[in-house]
């Protein structure tokens, strides 16, 4: 049988990096390849080069058995590829709908003249988030929509081209688990009609329920490719670190400070409802709920984001009436945000910079910056999260999307707070990467740091967390210390339906 797709001898260098290293890979139809492999091992790189984004240094693509050149995005999709990047890409100032069809809005003619036609167009994207099962109104702008209904949307659109290979980087990253379920029904089905998939994963307890076979890639180097009845997580992990790996138990301390946050009585219109917390220093509180549970718009609320109705926030002891995030900062808050890019990120700058941003205050004395410090601050948190860049100075977009989220957490850690919270941190994280990350938060909750975070995947909140809320329909509906509850029960709780 004739390959769908044949790469072979792929090479791509940049300044300082082999991003990929004589890199092989061939996908037959019906396939769902799953590929695997750290942050930074070459797995959007081989994507790019697929989807036209990116040219290969040396290497040669075969589509059908029949040489090709993919030198952009649109010869790609000549090809019938279709892609979802890592990185969202949706036109903030366009609709659902326009996002969909982008770069091919269908038309009609009156008396001779075109009109883009909107009944189309909305026809064809209620289909294809039709497929997906999901309610997101087609008219809402882009800008509105949170890190899940973009990645969703996303989807959408590279269904809409029927295209006959779609490769998805990180599809599930940003959703929870429900739509994760809906993801592999709709690729399991796209498999079925014939189509062959790449899908790109650092969830390794997906991989059985959608892949037929994964790739392994380390160091731009293809390590192996495996049908899925051998892809244990101890075989890819070994494969994907390149020796045996063990899993750490988290040391939990009995012994919690005093409390560093409490919100009382918090309300925002239609949003929230009524919600009170308490978090001590030392303790790392989760917070587990369905997509729209109203998880992001709570820290959102309490770092003063986003307005509060009524309620109080107090920190340290003192009430805070009016939220800002300066004045949160000034009294040791942090805010990591689920969305790197629009927030976290200043992508252009240095990767140096980006790891002190927050903490200006630590690398300057009486205004002025002191580079030395800032080096300083900045090698300790590449060393610490093991960031994997080519030097302290180059863009900060050059890293993988992976590195790039552990420099928005390590710029947030460099400000030394009092109270983290985290948003979806983890999120495109490797599984080695994850546990140094949650080692360093378990030690800096050592020593007094009080941690609220929110992740998506439930397994996580349960593992990390010393006690977890359940939050539902913008209300904290249960709490649970972590050894109190097992997963099934979380999931249960968080699943459940409420009554108002
Ligand atoms: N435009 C670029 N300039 C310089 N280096 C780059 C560029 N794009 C990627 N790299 C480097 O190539 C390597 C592979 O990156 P890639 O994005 O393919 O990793 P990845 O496997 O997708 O990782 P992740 O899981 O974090 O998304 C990394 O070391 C990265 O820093
Ligand atoms: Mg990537």
């Amino acid at each position: 049988m004739t390959a769908v797709l044949e790469a072979s001898h792929l090479h791509k260098y940049y300044p300082g990096v082999t991003a990929l290293d004589d890199v092989d890979f061939t996908l037959q139809a019906g396939d769902v390849r799953a590929l695997l492999g750290k942050n930074g091992a070459g797995k959007s790189t081989l994507v790019k080069i697929l989807s036209g984004a990116v040219l290969p240094d040396q290497g040669e693509i075969r589509i059908d058995g029949q040489e090709v050149t993919i030198k952009s995005p649109h010869d790609s999709f000549l090809q019938g590829i279709s892609t979802v990047y890592q990185e969202m890409s949706l036109v903030p100032g366009l609709t659902v709908a326009e996002n969909i069809l982008l770069g091919r809005w269908p038309t009609s003619k009156r008396l001779g003249v075109s009109f883009i036609d909107r009944k189309e167009i909305l026809r064809i994207a209620r289909e294809a988030l039709g497929q997906l099962e999901v309610d997101i109104d087609l008219n809402q702008l882009a800008s509105r929509l949170n890190v899940a209904q973009q990645q969703l949307v996303e989807i959408a659109k590279a269904i809409s081209f029927d295209p006959r290979v779609m490769i998805l980087d990180e599809p599930s990253s940003a959703l929870p688990s429900e739509e994760v379920d809906t993801l592999h029904r709709v690729v399991r089905r796209l498999a079925e009609q014939g189509r062959a998939i790449v899908y790109v994963t650092h969830r390794l307890q997906e991989i059985p329920k959608v892949a037929d076979s994964v790739t392994v890639l380390r160091d731009g180097k293809v390590i192996g490719t495996i049908p899925v009845a051998e892809a244990t997580p101890e075989r890819i992990t070994q494969m994907m670190i390149g020796s045996d790996w063990q899993r750490t138990q988290w040391q939990r301390d009995a012994e919690l400070g005093p409390v560093k946050l409490e919100v009382r009585n918090l309300n925002r219109a239609g949003l929230l409802h009524d919600i009170s917390l308490e978090l001590r220093g030392g303790e790392v509180l989760g917070l587990a709920g369905l997509l729209g549970s109203g998880r992001t718009e709570l820290l959102r609320s309490i770092f003063g984001v986003d307005p509060i109705d009524s309620g109080e926030i107090i920190v340290g002891g003192v009430a805070l009436n009016n939220p800002s995030p300066s004045a949160m900062k000034a009294r040791g808050l942090g805010l990591t945000p689920e969305d790197r890019k629009q927030q976290g990120l200043v992508l252009v700058f240095p990767v140096e910079d980006n790891l002190t941003l927050a903490s200006l205050r630590r690398v300057s004395a009486r205004g002025v910056l002191n580079p030395g410090k800032e080096r300083e601050l900045a090698e300790a948190m590449v060393e610490d999260l093991q960031i994997k860049t080519a030097s302290l100075a180059v863009k900060t977009r050059t890293l993988s999307g992976g590195n790039q989220q552990k420099v928005v957490i390590g710029n947030w850690l460099n400000t030394l707070p009092e109270v983290l919270m985290m948003d979806e941190p983890t999120r495109g994280i490797d599984i080695q990467a994850k546990e140094q990350i949650f080692a360093l938060v378990r030690d800096l909750a050592r020593q007094g740091l009080a941690v609220l975070f929110v992740s998506s995947e439930i397994e996580e909140v349960l593992d990390v967390s010393d006690r977890i809320l359940v939050i539902n329909q913008g209300r904290i509906t249960h709490s649970r210390q972590h050894d109190e509850v097992n997963l099934e029960q979380l999931m249960a709780l968080v699943m459940e339906e409420i009554n108002l």
